[in-house]
């Protein structure tokens, strides 16, 4: 073991032979990815399984975060972990996927220190928070990409979306959701203007790929953060194509920025926002369409073969509606998707 006075220990990987140094009590992903290797992850906390790989050699820890679904007990008996959630505790020889994939850009990851802008209750449980950068004032990221958050008291980071395509005057604009009894969230949605956050990133790879193509997007809740900066991107030039924006809600209080994606709809002809709600009162007189997102996208588009999907909202959301896609005609590898 080469274990200095620093505590970092050496993690090889395999096949490539590459060597990074992982500090104790970091992750190897985070250390990766800090380093600019690219390897396939999307949650960052133990949850899809995107991120799996095997120890060859040495000695770490799995964090107890990853349930016995996301790593099973005979791949942990094979020395398999995943990255996101292992921390080294001697050097270690570790065999990864190291992949550039196709359209997905590397930022190199800033910590950084923000105040909160603004704090703006949207909808019952959903704030918009504009977060203005002091130190550094801009951080380059991918539309789409997401920051980790220090949370006050607890020592596990939570992630939330950006919601613009850059950070715009310094300013970077997330949409919390509040979830009952939910520490982090709780934490974002009380914050109160002047107050100073921690985060670092960029991270992600639900990133604008192909824009000469129809795009079909799809997103719950405040789902719709990185759905927003994702529009903006494809938006921001000429866009010669059809994109499709399904948004998926409970009942009429809980859809937000509707006004915006209505004058979207004015400015281009090409676009079309079809929010849906799916618990509503008999009473209501929402003209809109009822249901799940997932059957109203069905009921909707008549094929969505050669079309790229990008969706984020929750797991079940994605599940349904990664299948009513399947039913269109989409492949997998055509759709990108961030669940929470
Ligand atoms: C890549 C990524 C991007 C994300 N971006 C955003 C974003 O832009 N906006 C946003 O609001 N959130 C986002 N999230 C989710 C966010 O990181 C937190 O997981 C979420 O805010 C809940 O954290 P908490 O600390 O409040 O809840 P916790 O204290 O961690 O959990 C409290 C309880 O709530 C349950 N719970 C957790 N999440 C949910 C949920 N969504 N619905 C219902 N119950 C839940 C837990 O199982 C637990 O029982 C993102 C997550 C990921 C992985
Ligand atoms: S489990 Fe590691 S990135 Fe999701």
């Amino acid at each position: 073991m080469n274990k200095t006075a620093l505590e970092t220990y050496e993690v090889t990987l395999e096949p490539s032979g590459n060597q990074i140094q992982v500090n104790e009590g970091q992750t190897i992903l985070d250390a990766l990815i800090r380093n600019g290797i690219q390897t396939p992850y999307g949650c960052r906390h133990g949850s899809c399984s995107a991120c799996k790989a095997r120890v060859l050699e040495g000695n770490y820890e799995i964090m107890g975060r990853v349930s016995e679904y996301s790593l099973l007990s005979f791949e942990r008996d094979d020395g398999m972990i995943l990255l996101c959630s292992t921390l080294p505790e001697s050097d270690l020889v570790v065999e990864i996927e190291e992949e550039e994939e196709e359209g997905v850009t590397f930022y190199p990851v800033f910590d950084f220190e923000a105040t909160v802008a603004k704090n703006e209750q949207v909808t019952p449980d959903i704030h918009i928070i504009e977060l203005e950068l002091i130190a550094p004032k801009s951080v380059p990221y991918a539309a789409g990409q997401f920051f980790e958050f220090k949370v006050q008291g607890e020592s596990e980071l939570r992630s939330y979306s950006a919601a613009t395509r850059f950070t715009d005057n310094n300013k970077l604009q997330l949409h919390v959701k509040r979830i009952p009894n939910g520490i982090g969230s709780n934490y974002m949605c009380d914050l109160e203007v002047g107050a100073t956050v921690n985060a670092s990133g960029p991270y992600g790879k639900m990133q604008l790929r192909d824009r000469e193509r129809n795009l079909v997007f799809v997103a719950g809740g405040s789902g719709m953060a990185p759905i927003k900066a994702l529009l903006e991107e494809v938006f921001s030039k000429d866009f010669d194509y059809e994109a499709w924006f399904f948004y998926g809600a409970r009942t009429e209080q809980d859809l937000y920025l509707v006004d915006e994606w209505l004058e979207w709809e004015r400015k281009y002809p090409n676009f079309h926002f079809i929010p849906a709600l799916s618990n509503l009162s008999d009473d209501s007189n929402w003209s809109g369409e009822r249901g799940f997102i997932a059957d109203v996208l069905k009921n909707k588009m008549d094929s969505c073969s050669g079309m790229d999907a990008y969706l984020c909202g929750p797991p079940i959301m994605c599940e349904t509606v990664t299948d009513a896609l399947y039913e269109k005609g989409l492949r997998g590898k055509h759709i990108y998707l961030d669940e929470f």
